[in-house]
C-alpha cells in the first residue's frame, strides 16, 4: 500500500509522514531529501550532479556514499532545492529513482508530486497545509531562524514550486485536503491512520 503526503514547505509533512509510517510499520520515503542531494552536489561544484548516488536508509540521507543528512537541511542548499527541482531533466531521474523504491512494499511517501506525478494510483493521498504564518513559525522553531526571514524565504519557495512549469505543487483531485493550523502533529496522524484504516485488514 502506498501513502501519498504532499504540500507547501512547513505544513508538517516530514514528521507526519513519518509517524504514520511508524504507527503502520510502513517504510518513510522523503522525496525532498533527494532533491536537496542534487542540489548539495551542485552547490560542491559536482560537475554533472545528474550522475551523483542518492542513498536512503530510515533517516540517513547519503551522497555518493558520504552521510549528508545535516547539510541538505541548510538555508541555502533549501533554495537551490526549489530551483533544482524545476528541472525536467532532474525531476525525471529522480520520480524514476522514487518509482523504483515505493514498487515494493508498503510506504508513507512525502513530497510535493506523489499524488499527481510518481504515484497517481497511490490508495490514499493527502495534501497537507497550513497558513503561511504557521509554516514559517514552525520551520523557524525547528531551526533556530527568525520566522520574518523564514515568512520571506518560504514565500519565494512557495511562489516557485507552485507556479513552475514541469509538475507544479498542487493537490491531486482525489487528495483528501488536511488544513494543520492549530493541529498538533498527534491529531494530524491520527486522522491520516483512521483514513489509512480504509485500506488495511
Ligand atoms: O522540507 P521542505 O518541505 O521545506 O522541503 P523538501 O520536501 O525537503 O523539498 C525541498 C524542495 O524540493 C522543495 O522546495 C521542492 O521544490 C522540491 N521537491 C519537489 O519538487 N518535489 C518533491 N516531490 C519533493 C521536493
Amino acid at each position: 500500500m502506498l501513502i501519498a503526503i504532499d504540500g507547501p514547505a512547513g505544513a508538517g509533512k516530514s514528521t507526519v509522514a513519518r509517524a504514520v509510517a511508524q504507527a503502520l510499520g510502513f517504510t518513510y520515503l522523503d522525496s525532498g531529501a533527494m532533491y536537496r542531494c542534487i542540489a548539495l552536489a551542485e552547490l560542491r561544484g559536482a560537475p554533472d550532479p545528474l550522475v551523483c548516488a542518492i542513498g536512503l536508509d530510515g533517516d540517513v540521507v547519503k551522497l555518493d556514499g558520504e552521510d549528508v543528512s545535516a547539510q541538505i537541511r541548510t538555508p541555502e542548499v533549501s533554495e537551490r532545492a526549489s530551483e533544482v527541482a524545476s528541472r525536467p531533466q532532474v525531476r525525471a531521474k529522480l520520480v524514476e529513482l522514487q518509482r523504483g523504491l515505493i514498487a515494493a512494499g508498503d510506504y508513507v511517501a512525502e513530497g510535493r508530486d506523489i499524488g499527481t506525478v510518481v504515484a497517481p494510483d497511490a490508495e490514499l493521498k493527502v495534501f497537507l497545509t497550513a497558513s503561511p504564518q504557521e509554516r514559517a513559525r514552525r520551520r523557524a522553531e525547528q531551526i533556530g531562524a527568525d520566522p520574518a526571514v523564514v515568512l520571506r524565504e518560504q514565500t519565494l519557495r512557495d511562489e516557485r514550486d507552485s507556479t513552475r512549469e514541469h509538475s507544479p505543487l498542487t493537490a491531486a483531485a482525489d487528495a483528501v485536503e488536511v488544513d494543520t493550523t492549530g493541529l498538533d502533529s498527534d491529531e494530524v496522524v491520527a486522522r491520516i491512520v483512521a483514513l489509512a484504516g480504509r485500506f488495511l485488514d
